[in-house]
């Protein structure tokens, strides 16, 4: 039987074994784990897909910000890595975690992740409002896509950071 979990309540070391199968050991070299070193995925948002026992797909949203070059912080979530078990690609599971996290986020959230338009534009992302950020490490302009109501201006997409009280 499949269901779909919170990502919460699945071992940290099923949901790393599963982002090696998907993206290879030498993923932590990515630009976006770079961003979201320290944080702590969004567990609202972050769904894992399980087949009997077996965790066969998850997505993790992240809390980052824009920082606007004109020093305003705007807060974003990103989406990702949405991981599918290779023997499991191809079978609709990346479709409805993508569909999970985008429902439970809002329609209109601004959203945005690293990845192939290809895929990722049949969810609404697009590079067409991304063109004036930047990420902290290599990155292709193309694959920086975005989502809702995201701010268009330039700046560094960052870690959130809370506030001063
Ligand atoms: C990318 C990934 C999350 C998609 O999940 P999935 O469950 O395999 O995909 P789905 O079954 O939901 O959707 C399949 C569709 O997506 C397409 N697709 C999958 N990966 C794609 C990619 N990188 N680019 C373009 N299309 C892609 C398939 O061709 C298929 O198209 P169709 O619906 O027209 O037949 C999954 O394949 C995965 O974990 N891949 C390994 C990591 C990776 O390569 N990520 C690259 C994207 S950043």
């Amino acid at each position: 039987m499949s269901a779909l979990r919170p990502l919460a309540t699945i071992a940290a070391a099923e949901v790393e074994a599963l982002l090696d199968a998907a993206f290879g050991i030498d993923r932590h070299q990515r630009t976006a784990y770079r961003v979201r070193t320290g944080l702590q995925p969004i567990g609202a948002l972050s769904f894992a897909w399980v087949e009997g026992e077996r965790l066969t797909g998850c997505i993790q949203c992240w809390p980052v910000q824009l920082n606007g070059d004109d020093g305003q912080a705007m807060p974003m979530v990103m989406v990702g890595p949405v991981a599918v078990a290779p023997d499991r690609q191809g079978t609709g599971i990346g479709q409805r975690l993508m569909a999970e996290s985008i429902a439970a986020a809002g329609d209109d959230a601004p959203l945005m992740l690293i990845g192939d338009p290809e895929y990722y534009g049949r969810f609404g992302f697009s590079a067409a409002r991304s063109g004036g950020w930047r990420m902290p490490g290599p990155y292709e302009q193309r694959r920086l896509l975005a989502r809702g109501a995201v701010p268009e201006c330039n700046g560094m997409i960052g870690p959130r950071v809370a506030l001063a009280a």
